[in-house]
């Protein structure tokens, strides 16, 4: 099994990769880090620790993160996510019996410290708490196999024309987890796009008995459904755009559904699935229009040096190997 930390920032589609992890036997799941992403901490952490134990796997161990980017205040993708997250789903009571007391930077370093082999990070969030560790224990950067990252793109973005969400919140964090040496996947907006499940796919989710397969359709795949009242708490609470019915109605017309997070999650899990290379990739971080732009140096008549690349960028997926997979883990429930 491979052992692996999952830092998120509890969210739809982070809520559907934990299930695939959760559920998955080619992974162990030392812990997961919490950070504030899609919408703020103090959903994000609960969220995490209230999913893990409707997967049925409420003792791993969850440390809290980041409440904020390093540098710049956050923005959130509410609009997406809803108001708290999981599209205003909630759990008829929060668990915290996996809860540990040291933030989570220190406690990626103190399961760094002691495991035995090296430890693959999947980063499905903002890269605030891993550039916080690779910032305080640098000598620890040997013990990480591998960060595997859902964010970049070669010019696709989604919070703005070229920026994907979890670069664009935290650039700097970005920029500090590609230049350290680590190995370091990115799964890129314009990859993941490929994969997807369709409306059957979803349909067939709805049928399923299962109380998590009632979860994951309600949170990824049920049109949104918003009260006035989540519509205000939305726009109240610094997301990334208004949100009105009209736009809501657009949200929701979808022939197929790409999985973001489940796809990276997916990477971890069977890296058959995908392609991938390496490249030199920068961002942007003190731009005009193009903060949190991630560009892959792809020039043939000027090559860097297998030296100067740092990043492997994950070219294409298996679409619908990546669908069949999806369901089987949501299955096994
Ligand atoms: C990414 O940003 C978040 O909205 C999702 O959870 C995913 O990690 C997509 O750009
Ligand atoms: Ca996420």
């Amino acid at each position: 099994k491979i052992p692996v930390i999952i830092d998120c920032d509890t969210g739809v589609d982070d809520a559907g990769a934990l299930m695939m992890a959760c559920a998955s036997d080619r992974l162990d799941v030392l812990a997961v880090t919490t950070v504030s992403g899609n919408v703020g901490l103090e959903h994000t952490h609960p969220n995490t620790m209230n999913v893990l134990r409707l997967f049925g796997r409420g003792g791993i161990p969850v440390a809290k993160g980041a409440d904020r980017p390093l540098v710049r205040p956050p923005f959130k993708a509410s609009a997406v996510h809803g108001f708290n997250g999981l599209r205003g789903y909630g759990f008829a009571e929060n668990t915290t019996e996996a809860e540990v007391a040291l933030p989570a930077a220190a406690y990626m370093a103190k399961l760094l410290e002691e495991h035995p082999e090296k430890i693959t990070i999947v980063a499905l969030g903002p890269l605030t708490n891993v550039a916080i560790l690779l910032l305080s224990r640098p000598d620890l950067a040997e013990k990480i196999d591998k960060i595997i990252f859902m964010g970049a793109s070669y010019q696709d973005g989604n919070p703005s024309p070229l920026g994907t969400f979890n670069v664009l919140v935290d650039p700097e964090a970005f920029r500090i987890c590609i230049s350290r040496g680590v190995d370091f996947y990115a799964c890129p907006l314009d990859t993941l796009r490929g994969a997807c499940v369709t409306q059957a796919d979803a349909d067939r989710v709805r049928g399923m008995k299962s109380a998590v397969a009632d979860f994951i359709y309600k949170t990824e795949f049920a049109p949104r459904v918003y009260t006035d009242e989540e519509i205000d708490r939305i726009n109240a609470s610094g997301n990334e755009e208004l949100v009105t019915r009209e736009r809501l109605e657009q949200m929701n017309r979808k022939e197929k559904f790409a999985l973001l997070d489940q796809g990276t999650m997916a990477f971890a899990i069977a890296p058959e699935l995908f392609t991938f290379k390496k490249y030199y990739c920068q961002v942007e971080c003190a731009g005009t229009f193009m903060n949190g732009f991630t560009y892959v140096d792809k020039r043939d008549y000027y090559k860097k040096s297998d030296e100067e690349k740092n990043l492997f960028f994950v070219e294409t997926v298996d679409g619908e190997k990546f669908a069949s997979l999806f369901m089987s883990l949501l299955e096994s429930y």
